[in-house]
């Protein structure tokens, strides 16, 4: 498969996993239109800070279980002074590229430096995605097709769905030749097959409904009546069909066949789902019901007034915050609702890792609403309009504005906190005992821990595939695994792996018990 190169590659390919595993901090909690110390576990979440820390925050909890990512990114357009910089010459941005890429980076056009800011964290983003996800991402054609071949590599050819177009704007644009109206959204399932079974059906809208009418009174409701039969020649649909009120005699038009066999005709015709015209002297036609059609199935075509324009989302944003111009660049809120609601069942959690000003968890918000489902959302906002912005457009949304009525929901705001290690591998005491056994679970089991009352001494973790785990930790004490930890223990396993800061118990000993010593901080595994 032809891949893409650009100066500074080799430097992010492999770059997430030096990425240091930070800590969220639990801001605030927002329930009930009121902001409170309170975690509310909702589920939705807003965190502050730069994605490939939050990301990698985010993988104990989260690894292969978000339904649907849709990102927004920079589209690297090179224009400057927008609320945003959408150029990537923010500061932070050529901190972080120097310290990965060194002075290298200094020499960098800016396509490799939007390259080398997409790439670690793609593949993050791929961690985070279930078997039966997909990745949404928005593009223009500033940097589209490197965006095309880079999500080839990383998420792989044959996972590719479709480019989605979007129309964007609906004027003309006179200073261009030929005046730019669109945007690409690209989709890749982790698993085609998956992703394409429950794929959910668009609803139809209004122009599609006008289609369907209900002449006669019918008592199974509105109608439309389709063509029976089909271009081609298949022997065994070749029949002739007689109208039952005229006897009126039909074949299949000209280069035509009817639809079905002789034998499924008869059968649609006895369930009265076949029709001659007012009068019985037209040709058959099959007729089907309003309430038999699930919906239309989505194609790539997405115009303005399907999902909404530049402008109706700019006009969004000033009815929610009552000013003029916030936030340059927000998605309609009808563009993420479609995506949602072909991504994702109502219980799922979509990510959006370039929040921006919040459109994602708006479109969660109103879908909820409309269809009483569960949706939840989580967000990632580096620039300090993360609260200003981003986590305020959904308190408002929740509560209300203007004369759009509140949508109910909560969710809890984050800020990235202290890393787990620091400087030769030590343990961070700082980030407190919680979270380090909540990260040691998971490096040995790729699961969530769930603190749960159990019965055993306070340094088990959990048991997992019949392996028992302790993490025998004390900040001021050197910590010991002997004969007297050992009658401490309660759960019974095949298998027990125990932290410890040493051993005294003997290879032999251990081997016959089925136990696995770890040294505290030497074993634990990063990530
Ligand atoms: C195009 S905007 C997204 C707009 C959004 N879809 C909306 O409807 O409002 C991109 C956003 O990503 C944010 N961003 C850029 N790089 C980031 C990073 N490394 N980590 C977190 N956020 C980032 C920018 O600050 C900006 O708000």
């Amino acid at each position: 498969m032809p891949t893409l190169h650009w100066i500074g590659k080799e430097k992010v390919i492999n770059h997430h996993l030096d990425v240091p595993f930070k800590v969220l901090e639990h801001s605030y909690g927002f329930d009930n239109g009121k902001q409170s110390d309170k975690e509310t576990n909702s589920g939705n979440k807003i965190i502050h800070g730069d994605n490939l820390e939050a990301l990698k925050a985010l993988l104990p909890e989260y690894e292969g279980k978000i339904k649907c990512i849709y990102i927004d990114p920079p589209y690297n357009t090179g224009n400057e002074g927008w609320v945003y910089n959408d150029n990537v010459n923010d500061p932070k941005f050529k901190k972080w590229l120097h310290s990965v890429v060194g002075k290298e980076g200094e020499d960098l056009s800016r396509h490799d430096k939007w390259l080398c800011m997409m790439y670690p964290r793609l593949v993050l983003l791929k961690k985070l995605l279930s078997d039966d996800g997909s990745i949404w991402v928005s593009m223009d054609d500033s940097e589209s097709h490197r965006l095309r071949i880079i999500l080839d590599e990383i998420f792989g050819e044959n996972k590719f769905i479709a480019c989605n177009i979007w129309q964007k704007r609906y004027s003309r644009e006179n200073r261009q030749a030929i005046g730019d109206t669109h945007e690409f959204i690209y989709v890749y399932a982790m698993n085609p097959d998956k992703f394409k079974i429950q794929r959910n059906k668009l609803p139809l809208g209004a122009k599609q409904l006008k289609v369907y009418k209900n002449l006669n009174n019918d008592p199974n409701g509105a109608w439309r009546a389709t063509s029976f039969s089909a271009q081609g020649f298949r022997p065994n649909q070749m029949y002739e069909i007689v109208s039952p009120k005229t006897g009126k005699k039909f074949t299949p038009p000209e280069g035509s066949c009817w639809k079905k066999i002789e034998s499924e005709y008869f059968k649609l015709f006895e369930d009265n789902l076949i029709y001659f015209g007012k009068d019985g002297n037209a040709m058959p036609q099959r007729i089907q019901y309003l309430k038999d059609i699930e919906g239309i199935a989505p194609w790539t075509w997405w115009p303005h007034e399907e999902v909404g324009h530049t402008d109706e989302s700019r006009k969004e944003i000033q009815k929610i915050f009552g000013s003029q111009t916030i936030f340059d660049t927000p998605k309609p809120v009808r563009l993420i609702e479609r995506i949602v609601h072909i991504a994702c069942n109502k219980g799922d959690t979509i990510l959006d890792s370039f929040a921006g000003s919040s459109t994602t968890a708006h479109a969660v918000l109103n879908l909820n609403k409309q269809d009483n489902g569960n949706r939840k959302f989580i967000l990632i906002e580096m620039e300090d309009y993360a609260e200003t912005i981003s986590a305020e457009r959904i308190k408002r949304v929740i509560k209300g504005y203007g004369e759009t009525e509140g949508k109910d929901g909560s969710f809890d705001y984050y800020e990235l906190g202290q890393p787990m290690f620091i400087e030769e591998g030590v343990l961070n005491e700082a980030v407190g005992l919680e979270k380090i056994r909540q990260y040691v679970f998971y490096t040995e089991t790729k699961t969530a821990l769930i603190e749960l009352k159990h019965k055993d001494n306070d340094t088990f973790l959990g048991k997992h595939n019949q392996t028992a785990y302790y993490f025998n930790y004390e900040s001021e004490k050197v910590t010991t695994l002997n004969h007297d930890f050992l009658a401490t223990m309660k759960t019974k396993a095949e298998q027990y792996v125990i932290y410890a800061d040493n051993c005294l118990l003997t290879k032999d000993y251990m081997t016959k018990n089925h136990i696995i010593f770890k040294k505290i901080p030497r074993d634990i595994t990063r990530f």
